[in-house]
């Protein structure tokens, strides 16, 4: 099989200690919903509820990595990589969210990191990328300012039963993601809709973003520890005073809000006066407790946005111009493809002095896969990762202290409200069979990785 070579790049020149890996989560690929005493999560209740996924889909088998993580590991260091990330369901270790633990949950999760240790692979635990469980939504989810203690328990469970084993940990996935499209838009679980849920739902994912280092920190000796927040470059649409607001404004919500609280810099309430909201929810002693210390900030980059200022859209003032109407190379999710999108924001956010190191924790692309002769000819991801991994490698040689990059991902799996259809593996599912076919991307990576 011919992979096409560019030679623009070549894993040396990054260095001998960049870390090298790919990432999956937990409601996105590992299926076996009501198995060996698996609670319910938010994602299981709204993939039931008509019309919230696309073309109906669910995730009770998913890519049944429950059932295949051994072959599926083996594939990862077939790949060459060295680093795997994967997220705990919180419902499979704790059912009702709090109280009595699901043994097989854990040692579930300890199968995972024992097959990694013994193939050589250095496991990355996400505590929690979005499958909160329905037991917590029902009694108000990441509204109700006692999530802090649900999380402080789950979390010192985990660091109890993994911390041994376990170095990386990263705390949240995507913080915007669940505040933004889970509590104000309804577009992922739990489907709440309403400006009011947002700011609320922000300072509670905040304090348990910092919260979850404390207790990681206390009880993991030597624990590298991160939070992994989605990031994208943003640009105004022209030079006016207005539409440079407004692309302030989406800055403020899609790259600082997350960022400037645990750096002790609080929210960015001068770009976006709004977040003053904030304040009614804070109780004294809050401003401390946002911050902490990260050992890394997993940064995820897909594509840029271009924002214009718009009178239709109240409290943002601004809408977003859409890549499909600027005539720019797409990924299958409408996304553009925008490798110098991630040398900016690498830019931008190496300017925060504090920030220790970046670890770039997701990155990657959907295209209309297409399996042909026992094949995946997928080569604009390859020409994706080389052009992305270029502008990371420029960034790190201007001085952006970058430790790593984990793709994602291994798998194609459930893309959330988008079901099966995009797909961002660099292996290939067949979800009738649960075949895995190793994408002609997955063998670039394991080619530029034997160098
Ligand atoms: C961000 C999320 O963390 C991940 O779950 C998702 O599949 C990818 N981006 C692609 O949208």
């Amino acid at each position: 099989m011919e992979i096409p070579e560019t030679g623009i790049l070549s894993k040396k020149d990054f260095g001998v200690a960049f870390k090298w890996g790919t990432a999956t989560a937990a409601f996105q690929v590992e299926g076996a919903v009501a198995e060996h005493g698996r609670g319910a999560s938010i994602w299981d209740t709204f993939t039931r509820q008509k019309g919230k996924i696309k073309d109906g889909h669910h995730a009770e088998i998913a890519c049944d990595f429950y059932n295949n993580y051994e072959a599926d590991l083996e594939l990862v260091a077939e790949l060459g990589f060295k680093e795997f990330r994967f997220s705990l369901s919180w419902s499979r270790i704790l059912p009702d969210g709090t109280g009595k633990i699901n043994e097989k949950g854990i040692d579930f999760y300890n199968r995972i990191i024992d097959k990694c240790i013994a193939l050589d692979i250095e496991p990355w635990i996400t505590l929690y990328h979005w499958d909160l469980p329905q037991a917590l939504e029902d009694r108000g989810g990441w509204k109700n300012r006692e999530i802090i203690k649900w999380f402080s328990e789950y979390v010192s469970i985990c660091a109890d039963a993994f911390g041994g084993k376990v170095r990386n940990w990263i705390i949240l996935n995507e913080p915007m993601a669940v505040a933004g499209l889970g509590y104000t838009t309804g577009m992922h679980a739990p489907g709440k809709k309403g400006l009011f849920n947002f700011l609320p739902v922000v300072h509670h994912l905040a304090l348990c973003q910092a919260e979850g280092g404390r207790i990681v920190r206390d009880m993991v000796p030597d624990a590298y520890i991160g939070t992994a927040l989605s990031c994208s470059h943003v640009q105004p649409f022209t030079q006016s005073v207005r539409d440079i607001r407004a692309a302030r404004r989406a800055d403020a919500i899609m790259n600082r809000l997350f960022m400037e609280p645990c750096l002790g810099m609080g929210y960015p309430v001068d770009a976006f006066p709004f977040l003053k909201g904030i304040s009614k929810f804070m109780l004294e002693g809050d401003e401390e407790k946002l911050a902490f210390d990260f050992d890394f900030i997993g940064l995820q980059n897909y594509f840029r946005v271009i924002v214009k200022h718009s009178y239709f859209a109240p409290v943002l003032w601004l809408e977003e111009v859409s890549a499909r109407k600027r005539n720019v190379p797409l990924t299958a999710m409408g996304w553009e493809v925008a490798p110098d999108g991630m040398y900016e924001i690498l830019k931008q956010f190496s300017q925060y002095p504090n920030i220790r190191e970046i670890i770039i924790s997701e990155n990657g692309a959907a295209f209309d896969d297409v399996l042909k002769n026992g094949e995946v000819q997928d080569h604009k991801r390859i020409q994706f990762f080389e052009e992305y991994l270029a502008n990371i490698l420029k960034a790190k040689n201007e001085g952006v202290k970058i430790g790593g990059y984990l793709a994602w991902s291994l798998l194609d799996n459930f893309e959330w409200a988008e079901g099966y259809g995009p797909r961002f593996g660099l292996v290939y599912v067949n979800y009738e069979n649960q075949e895995r076919i190793i994408k002609d991307s997955g063998k670039w990576f394991a080619k530029f990785l034997k160098e």
